[in-house]
């Protein structure tokens, strides 16, 4: 018997989980990078866009070179983890997948989040494809989770993150904790990391737990 539309487009057809992964000119490249190889290591379907100025970001915070871009696989970025599946887009590309509501995601995460990022998605002014595909998992009821790095925030900065709360956008910035003892820079983006995969409820012991 066939499915249901509506269930053709609950399910996809790798059976993988599918997040959408976007990194924007923010400080903060590494929490991205993070973030993408445990959800690779997770063996999930993963779809990367990487916004056009954080790519000298990226080379000068992380040491990963981006030669003016990079290849079609995201494969530096991916480094050793061989688990996930890990498709990648250029920045301009409003042809791909993702840029439609008719392609189903689980998730869509935005790590690091620039401010002009974080106004384009609170704003609907989708013209690049990481803010098209927030725009999409927006009006689509989807899970959008952000991490915005700026310091101090500006009115303008938090009226666009209050709106996005209120529509049920997750507002996830890299503000440390201190009760798990971090003693490394990697210690506490592994902490970033992991409180954003636990938005979209994802196991994981990235971090130490309180435990009262
Ligand atoms: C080294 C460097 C660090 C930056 N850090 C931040 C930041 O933490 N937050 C932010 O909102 N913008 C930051 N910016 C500015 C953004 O890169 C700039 O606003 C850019 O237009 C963002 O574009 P995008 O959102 O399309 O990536 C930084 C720029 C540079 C060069």
């Amino acid at each position: 018997m066939p499915l249901p539309a509506s269930w053709a487009l609950c399910y996809h057809h790798s059976g993988m989980k599918r997040f959408i992964i976007g990194i924007s000119g923010a400080s903060g490249q590494a929490i991205g990078i993070k973030l993408l190889r445990e959800l690779l290591e997770r063996n999930f379907e993963l779809h990367l866009v990487v916004s056009r100025q954080s790519l000298p970001i990226l080379e000068q915070e992380t040491g990963i070179k981006y030669a003016g871009t990079l290849d079609r696989t995201g494969g530096q970025l991916r480094g050793d983890v061989r688990a996930g599946v890990l498709f990648y887009y250029d920045a301009d590309d409003m042809r791909a997948p993702i840029a439609s509501g008719s392609f189903r995601t689980d998730a869509m995460f935005i790590a690091p989040c620039s401010m002009k990022t974080l106004s384009a998605v609170a704003n609907g002014y989708a013209s690049s494809l990481l803010e098209r595909a927030a725009d999409v998992t927006i009006k689509e009821g989807g899970k959008l989770i952000l991490c915005p790095r700026e310091m101090p925030f500006s009115a303008i900065h938090l009226e666009n993150m209050l709106k996005l709360a209120r529509l049920g956008v997750a507002i996830a910035p890299p503000v440390a904790a201190f009760y798990p003892e971090p003693k490394t820079i990697d210690e506490m983006v592994a902490f970033f990391a992991g409180k954003l995969l636990d938005q979209a409820g994802i196991e994981n012991d990235t971090f130490k737990r309180w435990k009262g």
